[in-house]
């Protein structure tokens, strides 16, 4: 099970907790904003308290640091806001303490916290994904056309992390004062975002305020997007990004998928064939909705297909589809 949508949501609305997992010292506080409840995996809104210290050592999960108040004694290594490391799980972090406290993002993305006292890396650590930097200060602003087609300019973003097999990202991301984007969006990847400061507008989920917090499982429509002042946030993608963009507000998840399977079969014909999709393969594709619902204009007409032939078919086996067959299963590898 992934983790759930959590959306709206802000994490200035609930308390923080105390940790007491084994490991991590006295003074440590934590928000949980999602878990995947399976893994552990989660991200938190971590407090330390003034004096706060703890032991080197390294997490069983792959981990993501972001500073957001505050300054860390890292080692020998002072950081503060903007700070961003990635640590790949079994990477021994050095001591960690702070004089007068520290606000950060704690991102657990294979398991669950832990933090095993180590002044060395476990031996099967992939040392060479660790990477640090200051996110403010040392990458610049750049457009937001990571993924084309692209949002609106006015969306800048400053690229964290790529993971080369997944694609999955993480950047900051701001919206400049008065930006505007008034198409709807969905990804075929779970999104994530915490407002680090600013407030945005989210036509179907509201304002997202300093502390406004989502995770979005893939095919939810989001959008059309406002932001009046101005914010800037963290932004985390699990897999490819690919923005399906549209002018439909009442398209479901199903329909979404539909018209992102859709677009695969035209672009991959091919690799569609070999795809599992409800363990029935359509010889015509699935229906993408941009291209079957009802216009007003006409000017596309010429190009829909009749969506009640379409997307009609016989088996030769009673019409009905093959659920529950010898081979109607996905293969989770
Ligand atoms: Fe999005």
């Amino acid at each position: 099970m992934a983790r759930p949508h959590i959306e709206p949501f802000c994490d200035r609305d609930v308390p923080f907790k105390k940790m007491n997992k084994k490991g991590f010292g006295n003074g440590m506080h934590f928000k949980m904003l999602s878990m995947d409840t399976d893994t552990g995996a989660c991200s938190m809104t971590v407090q330390f308290d003034a004096g706060y210290k703890q032991t080197p050592g390294f997490s069983w999960s792959e981990l993501e640091v972001l500073v957001m108040e505050g300054e860390l004694q890292l080692g020998d290594k002072k950081v503060g806001k903007g700070y961003y490391a990635f640590f790949p799980a079994g990477y021994a972090m050095p001591a960690l303490s702070t004089e007068k406290g520290a606000q950060c993002l704690f991102m657990y993305n294979t398991g669950e916290p832990s933090l095993v006292e180590s002044d060395t890396h476990h031996p099967l650590c992939r040392v060479d994904r660790f990477h640090q930097t200051n996110a403010y200060n040392d990458i610049p602003w750049a457009l937001g056309n990571i993924a084309n087609p692209a949002t609106a300019c006015g969306c800048m973003i400053k690229l964290l992390n790529h993971n080369d097999r997944t694609h999955a990202l993480t950047f900051l991301y701001c919206m400049t004062a008065n930006f505007t984007q008034d198409n709807i969006s969905y990804h075929d990847c779970a999104e994530e975002s915490y407002h680090i400061w600013g407030s945005s507008w989210i036509m179907q989920f509201g304002e997202v305020p300093t502390g406004g917090y989502f995770w979005r499982p893939p095919y939810i429509n989001h959008g059309a997007f406002a932001s009046e002042l101005g914010c800037i946030a963290l932004g985390r993608v699990d897999s490819k990004l690919f923005n399906h963009f549209h002018y439909n507000p009442w398209s479901t998840v199903e329909e979404n998928q539909l018209r992102a399977v859709a677009r695969v079969h035209q672009r991959d014909p091919h690799v569609y064939k070999w795809m599992v999709s409800n363990a029935h393969n359509h010889p015509h594709g699935p229906e993408d909705f941009e291209l079957t619902m009802p216009r007003h204009g006409g000017s596309l007409i010429s190009r829909e297909p009749n969506r009640n032939e379409a997307f009609s078919h016989r088996h030769g086996d009673g019409g009905h589809h093959h659920h529950g067959d010898g081979h109607a299963h996905d293969h989770e590898h």
